[in-house]
């Protein structure tokens, strides 16, 4: 007989009668086993055994022993979760035992009289426990991987939400599928898996649409500059990176990573809007310079004019009577014939200019035009004070005279539908940025104007912009009143906010109120307020330190 090499099993024999014992690991011999084996037969022997520095492959237990039975021996291997398969040899098989300690976890059941059965059994229980073991330390190492990539994934949550980016991962359709950071009025929880357009400002979707099938088609990343609405009507700006997620060789979606730029974007735009203005004001400035000459000189030779015509008209009527004399004379006796026809000419001629229309008006036209002229000097003057070189330096000024030159300035926008009514009180001089307050000041009259406009439209009707000065202890307070239609209770909190308008484009781009507050408090260490009654009217009013201590230009 060819004997293929003996296994090694180790067994731990639960028995007490000893040749039971051997007739097993005979059985066991011949099945080609190298067996090991320790006998035990009672409960602290079997314990010991248990807790010994050994791998027993199997258990083979007789039923009942003394004092002890299969069903402790069990409850032995049970307690130490040890899987180790579990074999009844017994003398006489009870039926509802065997069912119980098979429920309890015995692996097989069979008799002393048919060991046959014996090696397949055990083979078969070695090969599933093999298989159980595998399965085992394949789930632990499924566990330990788990963890270390809950424990990974922690780490990057901690880190990305105290990132200073707004970091975003989205799939191919824009659904969100990570977020580290979410407006105050959102959680997490609603926002992932939601679409990610609902974030951004309406006139960008379709921008972002095509960036994300770009990134995600090309796989190459984006740098650009987009913008979102908060729900107070402000606008939040963000400088974004936008590159693939790949998973294998495949693109699964994009992920942003967007840092707010929003101060930095505010500061430039309010630089560039004092620049334009600063612009405009020397442009202004150069305009009124050059206006200046040619009306000096025009108003001079109006003045030659006026007197020249008046002294013309004098003596043209001298000449007149000397004319009715000849006349007269004429008839008394016969004039030379010359004489006769110079005398007929001057008469027509002075018919055809209408001599008496003309010594009626011509006085009065030149006297309007040098009222208007006057009024061409005035707004000159007015625009060459208004857009005064930028100081850097602030300096005491006349504030009563500065906003007369801001509204003689401003005539054009309110015009049309409101009437201006000044009630400019003692002002001591005033130590401030004049053409900065003078921009609050215009900006403060065109609102007015608008809300007026919005008011009257195109009807016959005119409201009134009040415009005050007085002084108050250590401060000057200028106020712009208007008859329009009020501010509603939902927007007041608004309207200081960088951009934010109500205006349509092109009529207002939301910075007016957001300058003058920076001019103001910032620049002026003043106060921005404003009382308002929808149907009414607004005022606003601008507080002043007579001496601001020298803020930083
Ligand atoms: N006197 C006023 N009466 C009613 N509403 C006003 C008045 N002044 C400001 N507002 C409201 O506040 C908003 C913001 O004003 P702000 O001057 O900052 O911007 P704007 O006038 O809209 O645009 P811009 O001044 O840049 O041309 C206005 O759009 C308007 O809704
Ligand atoms: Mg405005």
């Amino acid at each position: 007989m060819v004997r293929t090499i003996d296994k090694p099993l180790c067994v731990l024999l639960i028995e007490d009668v000893e040749d039971d014992a051997q007739l097993v690991l005979l059985e066991l011999g011949r099945g080609g086993y190298q067996v090991e084996w320790l006998r035990v037969d009672t409960p602290a022997a079997m314990a010991a055994a248990l807790a010994a520095d050994k791998q027993w492959d199997v258990v083979i237990s007789d039923f009942s022993l003394k004092g002890f039975t299969a069903l402790d021996a069990i409850r032995l291997v049970r307690d130490r979760q040890l899987d180790i398969p579990f074999i009844i040899v017994s003398g006489t098989i009870d039926e509802e035992r065997a069912i119980e300690a098979l429920r309890m976890g015995a692996r097989d059941f069979m008799s002393k009289s048919r060991l046959a059965r014996l090696v397949p059994a055990v083979g078969r229980e070695l090969q599933d426990a093999a298989v159980r073991a595998d399965r085992r330390r394949a789930e632990q190492a499924n566990a330990a991987a788990l963890a270390e990539t809950r424990s990974i994934h922690d780490q990057l949550d901690a880190l990305l939400n105290c990132a200073p980016s707004l970091v975003l991962a989205v799939d191919r359709a824009g659904r969100i599928q990570f977020v580290n950071q979410v407006l105050p009025h959102l959680s997490k929880q609603e926002v992932i898996g939601g679409d990610w357009l609902l974030y951004i400002a309406p006139e960008e979707h379709a921008q972002m649409t095509a960036r994300l099938r770009s990134v995600v088609e090309t796989g190459q990343a984006l740098t650009y500059e987009t913008s979102t609405l908060t729900p107070d009507g402000g606008r939040l700006w963000y400088s974004s990176h936008m590159g693939a997620v790949r998973h294998g060789d495949a693109i699964v979606g994009a992920v942003i990573v967007a840092n707010d730029v929003t101060e930095t974007r505010v500061a430039q735009m309010e630089a560039a809007a004092a620049q334009r203005l600063a612009a405009i004001g020397t442009l202004a400035a150069g305009i009124a310079h050059e206006i200046n000459t040619p009306v000096q000189f025009v108003g001079d030779s109006l003045e030659f004019l006026r007197t020249a015509a008046h002294d013309l008209l004098q003596a043209f009527a001298k000449f007149q009577v000397v004319h009715r004399l000849v006349q007269r004379d004429g008839a008394a006796r016969p004039l030379p014939a010359e004489l006769t026809q110079a005398i007929d000419e001057a008469a027509r001629a002075e018919e055809d200019a209408d001599i008496h229309y003309l010594r009626e008006n011509v006085p009065g036209a030149l006297e309007r035009c040098k009222e208007g002229l006057g009024r061409v000097t005035a707004i000159v003057n007015a625009m060459k004070e208004f857009s005064h070189p930028a100081h850097r330096e602030m300096a005491p000024v006349d504030l009563n005279r500065a906003i007369q030159n801001t509204l003689t300035v401003a005539r054009g926008e309110y015009k049309y539908v409101a009437d201006l009514e000044t009630d400019l009180g003692d002002l001591p001089p005033v130590v401030c940025h004049v053409n900065e307050i003078n921009q609050v000041v215009l900006n403060l009259v065109v609102n007015a104007a608008h809300a007026i406009g919005d008011v009257v439209g195109h009807s016959e009707a005119r409201g009134r912009i009040t415009v005050r000065t007085r002084s108050d202890g250590e401060h000057v307070v200028i106020s712009v009143a208007d008859t329009g239609a009020g501010i509603p209770p939902a927007i007041r909190e608004r309207i200081f906010t960088p951009f934010f308008t109500t205006k349509d484009v092109g009529k207002g781009t939301g910075q007016g109120l957001a300058l003058a507050w920076n001019v103001i408090k910032e620049r002026h260490r003043g106060e921005l307020t404003f009382e308002t009654e929808v149907g009414r009217g607004t005022t606003f009013f601008v507080r002043l330190p007579r001496a601001t201590a020298a803020v930083a230009a």
